[in-house]
């Protein structure tokens, strides 16, 4: 790493003597620190001072050496001290507070001795090349006066862009500290302004997304359900600079925490008008103790940044994903037919039998058994009761799952089988042989959230029982090939009868859940597994490390959809979208059908009640998305047309060489006369390169009107564009393009 030797002079206030000018130049040494990737560049500086400061974050320049000139351009100063901000520590990389800060700190410590106080001083740091395209850069920092110490991790993909941030925290003082706030990342932004989108949502209304001016003061974005916790706000948002990004333009940074319980992201515009982004685990009722010589690990705070728009953001981080993060990136999907939706509760073996039958006549690879499958004393037949009890119903299942599982293998299926491992429902066995097992207040009325209780998976033993849940299944049924795993209560009372100290279970109730995590894969390494919230309320990188998909909402209304997963989509790719066709809405089921192939696509409608042609068409149409499903799930994703903003909606997937693609096209605006009037340009293509587009998935009887002997330049369908011809009597339009020869 680069040393830049250099004289720092400080301009100073109007009084002072040419003495004391003098008596500032210093012979100090700077350390520059740039983190860079293909595109961007996260510069660090250790200042004479000692303090580790962000002095640039943004589009790399060409010379290196000139980031050392960055902060001589800024005259940022707070008036009345000339130099500074008051405290030397606004821009600090990861700002400590009981000394001389004024801000929001990353930090926030008690030591052993009761004092408050941290500063903390750059040591030494290290960067290891761990791949050709990653690269782990840690920088020790020091208290002077206390034996606390940091370590900051920036673990950074280049060709993508992404930087993974998090920090490890210890000391040797002579009693234990407590944490009383311990971030992953401390960013520090530059730009005339910043603008905020982030999401809200609730059961059924995932993803809703808000969009502002960041104002001075500070703007937090958190959670504190502990589980099911992105119930109304998830971590995932995006920072435009100067101006709101579009599509295809602007500067924009995705942020998002990879941590599956409380996080919290502290977005603060400071007094010289920059942006502090600092995010972490969420230090609401979590206080850590930490005993001398133990690290506490931070979650990974992850970001990206474009300054070519969201597009080019979503396609750096959908990317990084499948390469680096997801299970299973880069490989395919099954797809199925669930039967939640067509019998809820209420089913028995015979029923199954023809869902089996349903499962092989629709063409899909497997039968997912849904809710309702177990428990004795009190049956799972509806959601007051059971829960937590996960023997077969010997009523409905008489001859249990395995007889279920062989019976699919014998018809050409695959099955799998949802479950709820972390819940328990008070009506139950689990409940009355184990009450210290549940996360409840011991003198308080319980309450509950959709009639269930949170298991305390702080708890070793109960982390034993989690993981027999799924065991004991793969056990008995060696061909089981799926597993949906639900979370739909959030914790209340938030009590351990297994902890000695409260403040700690938010936290290792999500250490827990992972160390369960772990042994399933570590037992199971290839088994997909559908990660569900009662919908969305879980959805992040960390829990996505154990997962092949997510449940985006419950809410399945193919015109909701559209939406829900067109947000998702800036950053989480198609491949891990579990999308279900159902019988919510108005919508006909081509257009059900179109929008759930927008992903991993799925069934939950009742088969044998399909006329003819729908039967016919969704057959055909698994057939056709089984050619063109490996382009949706590898490839480029482009939006073309937003839905918030035109009457029709237009999403494209090209792959990697630019042969092959599939746009999908909604009417979203029933209002008279409405369709795609203008073409629509079309993103990704070879300029050079000749294209035909062909309708598919088309219902039965119906002749398109796309002419699919035409050829176009890529040129002409980027520049000019292509007309689905959406309109009130084409109101879902799928095209498949492809290089002539
Ligand atoms: C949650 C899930 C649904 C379904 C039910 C079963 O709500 O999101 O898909 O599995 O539980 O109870």
């Amino acid at each position: 790493m680069k040393k830049i030797y250099k004289y720092i002079i400080s301009p100073t206030c109007i009084l002072t003597s040419l003495f004391a000018v003098l008596a500032q130049i210093t012979f100090a040494q700077t350390v520059t620190i740039p983190v860079e990737t293909a595109n961007n560049a996260l510069v660090l500086q250790v200042d004479k001072g000692k303090d580790v400061n962000t002095v640039y974050f943004g589009t790399k320049l060409a010379n290196a050496a000139e980031y050392d000139q960055v902060t001589g351009v800024y005259k940022q100063f707070c008036v009345c001290n000339g130099t500074g901000d008051y405290t030397g520590l606004l821009s600090s990389a990861y700002t400590p507070s009981g000394s001389r800060n004024l801000a929001e700190p990353a930090i926030t410590v008690t030591h052993a001795d009761g004092n408050n106080s941290l500063d903390l001083k750059y040591v030494s740091h290290n960067v290891t090349k761990i791949s050709d395209d990653v690269s782990l850069l840690s920088i020790v920092l020091k208290d002077p006066v206390y034996d606390f110490e940091v370590t900051l991790y920036y673990k950074s993909y280049f060709k993508n862009d992404v930087i993974e941030q998090w920090s490890v925290i210890k000391h040797h003082e002579k009693g234990n500290v407590t944490l009383n706030k311990f971030a992953s990342a401390n960013l520090y932004l530059k730009a005339k302004s910043f603008w905020l989108r982030q999401y809200h949502g609730d059961w059924g209304k995932e993803m809703q997304p808000e969009e502002t001016r960041i104002t001075h003061g500070i703007k937090t974005i958190d959670t504190k359900l502990g589980a099911r916790a992105n119930l109304f706000e998830p971590s995932v948002f995006m920072v435009s600079f100067d101006k709101p990004a579009t599509e295809d333009e602007g500067n924009v940074l995705y942020g998002a925490m990879e941590w599956s319980g409380n996080f919290r992201v502290d977005l603060e515009l400071d007094p010289l008008d920059n942006l502090k982004i600092i995010a972490g685990i969420n230090n609401f009722a979590s206080a850590y103790t930490l005993k001398p010589g133990e690290d506490f690990t931070t979650p990974a705070f992850l970001y990206t940044f474009s300054d070519k728009g969201k597009g080019d953001a979503s396609r750096k981080l959908q990317s990084w994903a499948r390469n680096y993060k997801l299970m299973d990136g880069k490989g395919s999907r099954l797809t199925l037919l669930n039967n939640w939706e067509s019998t809820f509760f209420d089913f028995n073996e015979s029923r199954l039998s023809g869902l089996l039958q349903d499962t092989k006549k629709l063409g899909v690879d497997l039968f997912l058994l849904d809710d309702g499958w177990f428990a004795n004393k009190y049956p799972r037949n509806d959601d007051h009761a059971g829960l937590g009890d996960w023997q077969e119903n010997r009523k409905k299942l008489p001859n249990g799952i395995a007889s279920l599982v062989k019976e699919a293998q014998n018809d050409g299926v695959k099955f799998g089988i949802w479950i709820e491992p972390e819940m328990v429902n008070p009506k139950s066995r689990l409940y009355e042989t184990h009450p210290d097992w549940v996360i409840k207040q011991p003198k308080r009325d319980e309450y509950y959230y959709r009639n269930q209780l949170v298991l305390d998976l702080s708890n070793p033993q109960v982390q034993d029982f989690v993981f027999s849940i799924v065991d004991s299944l793969f056990i008995k049924s060696p061909g089981l090939a799926y597993i949906k795993w639900d979370c739909n209560a959030v914790i209340y009372n938030a009590y351990s009868a297994h902890l000695q100290n409260q403040s700690h279970l938010y936290i290792e109730y999500v250490r827990g859940l992972y160390k369960v995590l772990e042994r399933v894969r570590a037992k199971y390494p290839a088994v997909p597994m559908m990660l569900c919230s009662g919908g969305g309320g879980r959805v992040d990188y960390a829990a996505l490390q154990y997962f092949t998909e997510f449940w985006p909402s419950d809410n399945t209304e193919p015109m909701e959809r559209i939406f829900i997963q067109w947000e998702y989509s800036y950053f989480y790719p198609a491949l891990i979208s579990a999308n279900h066709v159902t019988d919510w809405g108005k919508q006909p089921i081509k257009f059900r059908t179109d929008v759930a192939m927008m992903g991993r696509l799925g069934f939950d409608i009742p088969v044998s009640k399909l006329s003819g042609n729908d039967l016919q068409f969704c057959q055909e149409a698994v057939k056709t998305y089984n050619t063109v499903k490996q382009i949706i799930f590898q490839g480029e994703q482009y939006r073309l047309s937003d839905p918030r903003e035109q009457s029709v909606a237009s999403v494209m997937y090209v792959d990697s060489v630019k042969t092959s693609g599939v746009i999908f096209n909604y009417l979203v605006n029933n209002r008279f006369d409405e369709g795609s009037k203008l073409p629509i340009r079309l993103k990704g293509l070879d300029p050079v390169k000749k294209y035909t587009i062909k309708e598919i998935n088309l219902y039965p009887g119906i002749v398109s009107p796309i002419d699919s002997a035409k050829s176009y330049s890529g040129d002409f369908l980027m520049r000019i564009g292509f007309n689905p011809e959406v309109n009130a009597g084409r109101t879902s339009v799928v095209l498949q393009i492809n290089e002539s020869r």
